[in-house]
C-alpha cells in the first residue's frame, strides 16, 4: 500500500472527504452542488457579483433587477428562493423545465458573489409604475383579453394564464407584450435540456380540402398535430391530410394594441398585470 493511502486508512472520515474534496478536479457547477453563501459579503464581493449579474442575468431580469421576460428580483421575497442558499441553488441548477439557465461558466467564488447581489437588489424598493390597478383592471375587462387569457380560473386559454404572470416578467416586457405581442414571445423551458424554445408557436395547416386553420401549437407528434385556434376551440389534424403544414415563431395570435390603447390605459394595464401574483 503506498504511504498516501496508508495515511489515509487512519484518517477520520471528515477529513477524509475534505482530503477528496479538495483532491477532486470536479467543479461545483459540474456536480450541481451548492458552493456555501458569504457569510458577510464585503463591498468588493458587491460589486464583483453586480458585475457577474450585467453580463449574464441582466438580459432576462434586467440591470437593475426590475424583471424582463425573467421575473423581477428586487423584491423583498422571491417565490421560489427565500435565503441566499436558495438563489445559490438556483445559480447553480438553474430551474429544470424553465428558460432559467444554469450558470457552468462561474467558479464558485463568482456564483457566492452574485448570490449575495441577488440577495441584496431584494432590499432595493419594488419599482415605481406610473398607472392605476384599479383603472387597469377595468382596462383588461373592457378590452376583450379574458377572450384568450385565464387570470384566476376565469377566461379562455388561448394564450398563456395570467394568474401569476406580476411573479414572472418585469413591467417593461408586459408592456412590450402588448405593443408588439410577437417580439415579447414567451419562451418555454424542457426538463433536461439547457436551452429554451419559443412558446405559442403559431401554425397554418391547410387541409386538402377546406378552409386553412391557423392556431398555437399545442401538441404535435409524427401523424398528428394539436392547435388551439383564435376562438379557443381545440383543432386535432392528421398529418397525412394536409397540404401545407407552416410554424410561424414571428409572428403571434395576440394582436397589438398600439394605437388601440393609450398611454394613460396602458400604463394601467401594465400596473394591473404586475398586480397579478396568485398561483397559475
Ligand atoms: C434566458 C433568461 C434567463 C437568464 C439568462 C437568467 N434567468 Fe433567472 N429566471 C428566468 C426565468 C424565466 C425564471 C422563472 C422560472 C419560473 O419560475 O418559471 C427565472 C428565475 C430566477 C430566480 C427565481 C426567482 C423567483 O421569483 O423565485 C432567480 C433567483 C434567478 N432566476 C436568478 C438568475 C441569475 C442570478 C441569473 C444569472 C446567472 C439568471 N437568473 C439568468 C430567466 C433567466
Ligand atoms: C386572440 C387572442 C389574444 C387576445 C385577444 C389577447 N391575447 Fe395576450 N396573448 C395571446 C397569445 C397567443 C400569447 C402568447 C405569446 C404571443 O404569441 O405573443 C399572448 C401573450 C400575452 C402576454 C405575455 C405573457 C407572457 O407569458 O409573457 C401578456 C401579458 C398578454 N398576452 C396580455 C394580454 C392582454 C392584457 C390582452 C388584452 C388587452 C390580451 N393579451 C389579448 C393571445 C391573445
Amino acid at each position: 500500500m503506498s504511504p498516501f493511502l496508508c495515511a489515509l486508512r487512519h484518517t477520520p472520515a471528515v477529513v477524509l472527504a475534505v482530503v477528496l474534496a479538495l483532491a477532486s478536479p470536479a467543479t461545483a457547477s459540474a456536480q450541481g452542488q451548492t458552493p456555501t453563501p458569504l457569510a458577510a459579503p464585503t463591498a468588493a464581493d458587491l460589486a464583483s457579483g453586480a458585475k457577474v449579474f450585467t453580463m449574464y442575468c441582466a438580459r432576462c431580469h434586467g440591470f437593475d433587477g426590475s424583471g424582463g421576460s425573467g421575473p423581477p428580483l428586487a423584491r423583498p421575497r422571491l417565490r421560489r428562493a427565500a435565503d441566499t442558499a436558495a438563489i445559490l441553488d438556483i445559480i447553480v441548477n438553474g430551474i429544470p423545465g424553465t428558460p432559467m439557465p444554469a450558470a457552468w461558466m462561474l467558479s464558485e467564488t463568482e456564483m457566492a458573489q452574485l448570490a449575495a447581489h441577488v440577495r441584496s437588489l431584494g432590499q432595493r424598493p419594488e419599482e415605481a409604475l406610473p398607472g392605476s390597478p384599479e383603472r387597469g383592471r377595468a382596462v383588461y375587462a373592457a378590452s376583450g383579453c379574458a377572450a384568450c387569457h385565464v387570470v384566476g380560473g376565469e377566461g379562455s386559454a388561448v394564450g398563456p394564464d395570467l394568474t401569476a404572470i406580476g411573479m414572472l416578467r418585469g413591467a417593461a416586457f408586459l408592456r412590450e407584450s402588448l405593443l408588439d405581442p410577437a417580439a415579447a414571445r414567451p419562451e418555454r423551458g424542457v426538463a433536461y435540456e439547457p436551452y429554451a424554445y419559443p412558446a405559442y408557436v403559431v401554425v397554418q395547416a391547410q387541409p386538402q380540402r377546406g378552409p386553412e386553420v391557423v392556431g398555437v401549437l399545442v401538441n404535435e407528434d409524427s401523424f398528428t398535430i394539436q392547435l388551439r385556434d383564435r376562438a379557443g376551440r381545440w383543432q386535432s389534424l392528421r398529418k397525412a391530410d394536409l397540404q401545407r403544414l407552416h410554424y410561424d415563431t414571428r409572428t403571434s395570435l395576440m394582436p397589438t394594441y398600439r394605437g388601440k390603447v393609450e398611454e394613460g390605459p396602458l400604463n394601467d394595464l401594465v400596473a394591473y398585470l404586475m398586480t397579478l401574483r396568485g398561483r397559475p
